[in-house]
């Protein structure tokens, strides 16, 4: 990880200084370099060990950073990585085009590892995410969202990219395609679990360990699994009123929907849903060679579930 941040930082430079201010004040604040750290231990599972996994965990890091710093401007929040969020700071159009900074960097950086299996599945994912991302914005105050149609987005925009870091693990590891699969299996799953605790966090967890504010989803009229799974088991009144809130965006209504997706069970089916996710994930790291790394990768699903940022 230590070798991730030195090329985090070195692939910063731009000779445009607002480029620079805005990279460096989103990836100074942190953040878990999940996927990152994903792709270096699936390389690690597999016995790699050349350079170019640095650069590769450097650039899926520079397209999850320019996904932030789009999506913050999308969904108008102000608190990330426990600061103001760059477009608070800088304002929305820097946001945006240092993102297209920082995707177009990723790309450069990317060629350079001289493998078109790898920048195809790194452009496949990228394009993907932004799909995932418009087909959200389509969702938007539509309470009859269901489970499918909730699952199919978090899969696109935030489940692609885990399977894509764990993918290009095991294409840099020269890897048999069955072992690619597994991997990929194993990135989406996993991906698929944290979307899913993110939504449930957004309902109860604390903003100064998230280092996010709540009620983001619901102040934009974001149906997510929370709310999808209260309406189904609510009384007419409860799924009534979820319904309003997430026609109207409704965040002066959060503490009432909060204890609606409470009463109602919500949260549970929730975690349960993440729960066999993790589990999936688990069963397929289960299916690498054993070892450190492939201890972490179990673990990191599993301690998943209990995330509290
Ligand atoms: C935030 O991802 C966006 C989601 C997919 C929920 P992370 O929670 O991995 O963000 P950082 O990088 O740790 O800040
Ligand atoms: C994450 O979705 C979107 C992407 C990673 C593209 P959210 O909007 O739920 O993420 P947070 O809660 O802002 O981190
Ligand atoms: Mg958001
Ligand atoms: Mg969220």
């Amino acid at each position: 990880m230590r070798e991730l941040d030195q090329v985090i930082a070195l692939r910063l430079d731009s000779g445009v200084p607002l480029v620079g201010q805005v990279a460096h004040y989103i990836i100074a604040a942190g953040g878990k370099r999940l996927r990152p750290a994903l792709l270096l231990l699936t390389c690690g599972a597999l016995g790699y060990h050349g350079e170019q996994r640095f650069n590769l965990a450097a650039v899926v890091e520079f397209i999850h950073t320019a996904t932030l710093l789009h999506d913050d401007v999308v969904d108008d929040s102000a608190l990330r990585r426990g600061n103001a969020t760059a477009n608070e700071t800088f304002g929305n159009p820097a946001s945006v085009l240092v993102g297209d900074f920082l995707y177009s960097r990723a790309f450069q950086m990317m060629v350079s590892a001289q493998n078109m299996r790898i920048m195809q599945v790194l452009a496949d994912a990228t394009n993907v995410i932004a799909e995932g991302e418009v087909q959200q914005l389509m969702n938007m105050h539509n309470a009859a969202l269901d489970e499918a149609g909730y699952l199919q987005v978090i899969r696109s925009k935030t489940a692609k990219l885990f399977e894509a870091s764990a993918r290009v693990g095991a294409i840099l590891s020269g890897s048999s395609p069955e072992v690619e699969e597994t991997c990929a299996q194993y990135g989406q799953a996993l991906g698929t679990a944290f979307q899913v605790i993110d939504d449930v966090l957004d309902y109860t967890g604390d903003a100064a360990v998230m280092g996010k504010n709540l009620g983001d989803d619901l102040r934009e009229g974001k149906s997510t699994l929370p709310l999808i799974a209260a309406m189904q088991r609510g009384t007419t009144s409860q799924r009534d009123l979820i319904k309003t809130a997430i026609e109207t965006g409704g965040v002066a209504m959060l503490d009432q929907v909060v204890s609606i997706v409470r009463a109602t069970g919500a949260l549970d089916v929730a975690r349960l849903a993440a729960t066999q996710e993790a589990q999936r994930a688990i069963t397929a790291a289960r299916q690498l060679p054993g070892g450190a790394h492939t201890e972490c990768l179990i673990q990191l699903a599993a301690q998943l579930l209990r995330r509290q940022s």
